[in-house]
């Protein structure tokens, strides 16, 4: 029997990158997945189609995290289509560069409706109808605790992201619920291969193992903390990062 047989997973922003290897190796592990997406609706049934291939059950569902009215069909979706939600991944998250002198209240409204406004929301809406034994996963990322400058928006919402991790883990711990974070290096994904283009080297320098992260390694982790094995692991996050200290 597989670790995650018979549980329901949401993975938002799963249709590329970090979120697709989560809902892969989910979806490996027994669990029916919900994978979201906002545009890309061709890669959200590609990640659909590799998931049934190998076996397994994945449902594609639109639905914009930054707007707070579409949040519930995810919800919805995962209680039509499989009776039940066990497991969220808030994964989607966006970055983008913004040093002092460049950024404007536009980026930093928009990291802050995806990032930090969209998970505590897609939180509340899961909340409501995950069981005792439920794992919430938020994905951090190592420049919560090791920001740059020329990303001071996005650091400050992974940060609170981190905060947040503690916050609903204090209060979802009496209904045996856990929510556990999650903080990559830098992993290579569609998101950032533009703007990674000639920092790989810099970036795999800064690591302890000498290479790059890859989604499966961050989608290892994450599935171990929503096993049962990670059943003491609550209100922590966690780095998954090759030992990269940026
Ligand atoms: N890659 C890294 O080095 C790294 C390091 C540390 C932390 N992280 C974190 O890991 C997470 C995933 O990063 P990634 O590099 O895998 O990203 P990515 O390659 O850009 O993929 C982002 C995914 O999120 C979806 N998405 C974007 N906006 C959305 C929205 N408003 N609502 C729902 N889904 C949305 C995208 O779907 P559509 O294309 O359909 O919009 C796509 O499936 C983020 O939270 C990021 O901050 C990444």
């Amino acid at each position: 029997m597989a670790s995650l047989d018979g549980k329901v997973a949401i993975v938002t922003g799963s249709s590329k990158g970090i979120g697709a290897g989560i809902a892969e190796r989910l979806a490996a592990d027994g669990a029916s997945v919900i994978v979201n997406y906002t545009r890309s609706d061709g890669t959200a049934d590609a990640v659909v189609a590799r998931i049934e291939a190998a076996g397994g059950t994945a449902f594609a569902v639109q639905a914009d995290i930054s707007k707070p009215a579409e949040i519930q069909t995810l919800i919805d979706a995962s209680l039509q289509k499989f009776g039940r939600l066990d497991i969220l991944v808030n994964n989607a998250g966006i970055y983008r560069t913004d040093t002092l002198e460049s950024l404007t209240a536009e980026s930093f409204d928009a990291h802050y409706a995806l990032n930090v406004r969209g998970l505590l929301l897609t939180t509340q809406a899961a909340a409501r109808v995950l069981p005792e034994g439920g794992v919430i996963v938020n994905i951090s990322s190592g420049l919560a605790k090791s920001p740059y400058p020329m990303v001071h928006v996005y650091c400050s919402t992974k940060g609170a992201v981190d905060t947040l991790t503690r916050s609903l883990a204090m209060e979802l711990g009496p209904r045996r619920i856990r929510v556990v974070g999650v903080a990559p290096g830098f992993t290579a994904t569609e998101g950032n291969a533009e703007s990674a283009k000639g920092m790989t080297d810099f970036l795999v320098a800064k690591t302890l193992l000498g290479r790059v992260g890859l989604p499966k390694d961050v989608a290892a982790f994450v599935a171990y903390s929503v096993s049962d094995e990670a059943g003491w692991i609550t209100g922590s996050t966690i780095d998954v990062a090759g030992g990269m200290i940026f």
